[in-house]
């Protein structure tokens, strides 16, 4: 018997889930769309779920579930920004304590943070998911949402 946890057990069918619509459409935004849709409905203590994407140097929102977002987040501030200049997943425990956080919507306490890349391994934008409760994410959700970037295939 294997000991996989609750988490990565849900995060396994909603991959299964999510592989099978994104066959469906192969347009990108579609499929950033269909993501979220399942994640936000999927996952409870997901309070915001999506993607800002890079345009001419500027961050602006893409896709997402949730309440109204920040439509742009300014040059190099906040979590966002920093895992694009990190190419780095940035897990925030407590966005209160990371500096020049961007809070587009004050219930939001934690989050995860993931850069997006095209098929050339350039980074594109981000993914981003925040939760109300503190420290809600952990390294499970790193890995399993990564699995599902890596579905998007965006020239
Ligand atoms: N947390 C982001 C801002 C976007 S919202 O969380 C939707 C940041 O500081 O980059």
């Amino acid at each position: 018997m294997t000991c996989m946890d609750t988490k990565t057990r849900k995060y396994q069918r909603i991959i299964e889930q999510i592989k099978d619509l994104l066959m469906a459409n192969g347009d990108p935004i579609a499929q950033m769309a269909t993501i979220n849709a399942v994640l936000y409905h999927k996952m409870p203590d997901f309070f915001w779920v999506g993607f800002y994407l890079l345009k001419k140097g500027r961050l602006i929102v893409g896709p997402y579930q949730g309440p109204l977002a920040c439509q742009e987040l300014e040059k190099n501030k906040g979590v966002c920004w920093a895992a694009i200049n990190r190419q780095e997943t940035i897990i925030v425990p407590d966005v209160n304590k990371f500096p020049g956080h961007i809070a587009c919507n004050e219930n939001s306490k934690s989050e995860i943070v993931i850069p997006l890349k095209n098929t050339n391994n350039e980074v594109i934008g981000a993914f981003d998911v925040d939760s109300k409760l503190y420290n809600y994410f952990d390294k499970t959700d790193a890995k399993e949402l990564a699995k599902i970037l890596a579905m998007l295939k965006i020239r």
